[in-house]
């Protein structure tokens, strides 16, 4: 820079006093050239994200190796198609030992990280610092994929579906090679029966993430049924880095075949014994007693374990409500595996419960004609819901009330199918299907 400066200086001389003769300058006094030099090493790695400063340093030397003060070098990361994060821009000035240490702070991105270092006026001045920026491993986090929880098998066999992790660094970043450690554990089990035996055959699998960062397991269950022979078995997949800090996942995982869990026959009596005390009546609208209330979107989504908000209320810390594990497991199974769809939920509903009460019980005075003595017909779902016979979960429908102890069509059918009618009309809202 000294150099230039002089020469410069002289050129502007010289024109000053040439302009009005034309004379060209004969000659420029001859100054030694500058060239820029990495002094650290290419291709070094450091951490995404990382604060740890790795220094770039460079020297500029003239023609017989002497550092040369004063240039202005530029330091600019040179963005490839895929990277955005390329922030870092920097100028500075070399110093009486003709050197700049730069710090570099790793941005988010895992990949590679390159900078270009230009000094101004020098010949070579053109260098290429290429950084390998590492998954920021410390951070790491664990992402679930697929990210449905729930995993069914059955006791001693294969399980078919794989449980399956992601590992990822704080910034997003797969972090691949990692080990990872499936472990099986009981739950449910220990909690409410402490002699049930519960097993796996290789309890617990290493394994190593791939280059997206992702691990699986696939199992083999054995597990004695509970010998109270209740439901669920169900027990936690645990997912655990041996090396890295970060959260560990669970798979709640279903022992046997769960059979088909319905509102009325399952899920009903939770609410029941932990919920309904403030449900609709006390602290809050939503009203658990029917199953036309309790599932609404979004709090209950049928076969959708991710949206459904009742699986952040049908837990213990919801109002300090008593629900077990057990209990939270099977109302999880519930929404999970599509049984909280009316059709398939144990609801009665004309045509599958009703139809054949009435068809046997009522049609010989309320058939089509009706009578003696009544215009009431009964033959279809339509005509018994017509003039507001009846009406959906109304106590005080004529044909609750008929049915009623002491209402006087009782006496046609027994009590356990009138109670079905009643429940049919108020619980389940005159369901047809
Ligand atoms: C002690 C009273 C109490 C008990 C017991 C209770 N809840 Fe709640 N619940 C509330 C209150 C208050 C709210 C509203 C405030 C909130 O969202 O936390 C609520 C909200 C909810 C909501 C959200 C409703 C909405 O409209 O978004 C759901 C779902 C729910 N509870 C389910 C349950 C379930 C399932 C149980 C039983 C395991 C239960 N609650 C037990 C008091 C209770
Ligand atoms: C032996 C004949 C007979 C049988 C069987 C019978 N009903 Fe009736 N039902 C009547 C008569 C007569 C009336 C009109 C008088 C009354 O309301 O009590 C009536 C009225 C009713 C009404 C009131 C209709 C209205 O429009 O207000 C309902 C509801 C009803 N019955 C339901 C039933 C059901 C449900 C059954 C079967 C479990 C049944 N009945 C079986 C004779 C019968």
């Amino acid at each position: 820079m000294k150099y230039i400066g002089v020469i410069f200086s002289i050129l502007l001389l010289l024109t000053a006093v040439s302009c009005d003769k034309k004379e060209v300058p004969t000659q420029v006094i001859p100054v030694y050239d500058t060239s820029l030099e990495l002094l650290t090493s290419n291709d070094q790695a450091l951490a995404a994200g990382s604060g740890n400063p790795s220094f770039i340093q460079i020297i500029v030397k003239n023609e017989i190796n002497d550092p040369v003060e004063g240039v202005v070098v530029t330091f600019t990361q040179i963005s490839t198609q895929d990277r955005e994060d390329t922030s870092f821009n920097r100028t500075a000035t070399t110093n009486a030992t003709g050197t700049i240490s730069l710090n570099y702070f790793a941005d988010t991105l895992v990949g590679a990280d390159t900078i270009q270092i230009v000094a101004e006026g020098a010949v070579d001045s053109l260098v290429l610092l290429a950084l390998t920026v590492t998954p920021a491993a410390v951070d790491t986090i664990f992402k679930v994929a697929p990210l449905a929880p729930t995993v069914f098998g059955i006791a001693g066999e294969l399980i078919a579906d794989t449980f399956k992790v992601q590992i990822l660094d704080a910034y997003s970043n797969p972090v691949a090679n990692e080990r990872v450690l499936f472990r099986a554990f009981d739950r449910c089990v220990l909690i409410t029966d402490s002699t049930a035996n519960l097993s796996m055959e290789n309890d617990s699998i290493y394994t190593r993430t791939n280059t997206d960062g992702e691990a699986w397991a696939q199992v083999t269950l054995s597990i004695n049924p509970r010998s109270d022979g209740g439901y669920p078995n169900s027990f936690n997949m645990m997912v655990t880095s041996p090396v890295l800090t970060g959260d560990t996942i669970a798979f709640v995982l279903a022992s046997t075949d769960p059979g088909t869990i319905t509102y009325y026959g399952d899920v009903r009596n939770i609410f029941d014994d932990n919920c309904i005390l403030c449900h609709p009546t006390v602290a809050s609208s939503y009203d658990l007693t029917r199953y036309f209330t309790t599932v609404v979107n979004p709090i209950v989504i049928p076969g959708d374990t991710i949206n459904s908000t009742m699986l952040n209320y049908a837990v213990s810390t919801h109002q300090n409500s008593s629900i077990n594990v057990v209990e939270e497991d099977k109302v999880k199974l519930w929404i999970g595996t599509h049984n909280a769809v009316p059709g398939s939920s144990g609801l009665v509903s004309y045509t599958s419960h009703i139809k054949n009460i009435i068809d046997a019980n009522c049609l010989s005075c309320h058939g089509d004609p009706p009578g003696p003595s009544t215009t009431y017909m009964m033959t279809t779902h339509a005509e018994i819901r017509a003039n507001d016979v009846a009406i959906p979960a109304d106590t005080n429908s004529t044909l609750v009330l008929k049915l009623n102890p002491g209402g006087n069509m009782r006496t046609y059918v027994s009590d356990v199918q009138a109670d079905s009618i009643i429940n049919w009309v108020v619980s389940d809202s005159l369901r047809q299907y």
